[in-house]
């Protein structure tokens, strides 16, 4: 387990999210699918390593934030489940070509919801968009075709983690903080 960037003292701020993180069949797969469907020199995928879906963004927090964020993660109490990735689609205003599912399963909604409301505790400040399921595949698109329905992916969700983005020269790179485990799923 990553702790904490070795370079870095535990008092500097860091840049945390929450996340679901495929295994790296299923993020190759979803690589792969980034490489077919962009234009020829259009976009920058994500690399497949990098590729995840965002629970929740934290933004730049202190050693207390995170501290009180791991507490409220810890507190969670939601099942595992299965998202299912049914499409593709482009937001042309962010250039963001990414994967998701037709329909957010109630599971990731309470999910999120759980979490938000343990942050909450932390000073956290939540988005006020709706909460917008996604994995993004690349970036800087310039040619966006509207969404389109993909052969179904399936991904069962049995954990989820805490993040750090690292913001460098190649653009970002992320540290697992720490990994909790999703309560078996309802039968
Ligand atoms: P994105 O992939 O759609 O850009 C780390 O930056 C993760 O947090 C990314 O998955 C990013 O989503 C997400 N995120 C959500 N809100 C963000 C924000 N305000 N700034 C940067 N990243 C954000």
């Amino acid at each position: 387990m990553n702790v904490a960037h070795s370079s870095s003292p535990e008092s500097e701020p860091q840049r945390l999210f929450f996340a679901l993180w495929p295994e790296p069949e299923l993020a190759a797969r979803l690589h792969a699918l980034a490489g077919k469907t962009l234009r020829p020199g259009d976009g920058r995928r994500v690399a497949a390593e990098n590729i995840h879906l965002t629970l929740a963004f934290l933004g730049s927090v202190d050693a207390a934030f995170r501290v009180c964020a791991e507490q409220a993660a810890a507190a969670v109490r939601a099942s595992a489940f299965t998202l299912t990735l049914e499409q593709i689609g482009c937001w042309s205003r962010t250039g963001i070509l990414w994967a998701g599912p037709a329909r957010v399963p109630e599971a990731l909604l309470l999910l999120v919801q759980e979490l938000t409301a343990g942050l909450a505790g932390c000073d956290y400040a939540p988005e006020r968009r709706p909460y917008a399921a996604h994995l993004t595949l690349a970036r800087k698109v310039r040619r966006c075709a509207p969404p389109a329905p993909i052969e179904p992916l399936a991904w069962l969700a049995r954990r989820f983690r805490l993040v750090r983005s690292c913001l460098d020269t190649q653009g970002a790179h992320y540290e697992m903080v720490r990994e909790w485990e999703l309560s078996p799923p309802a039968a």
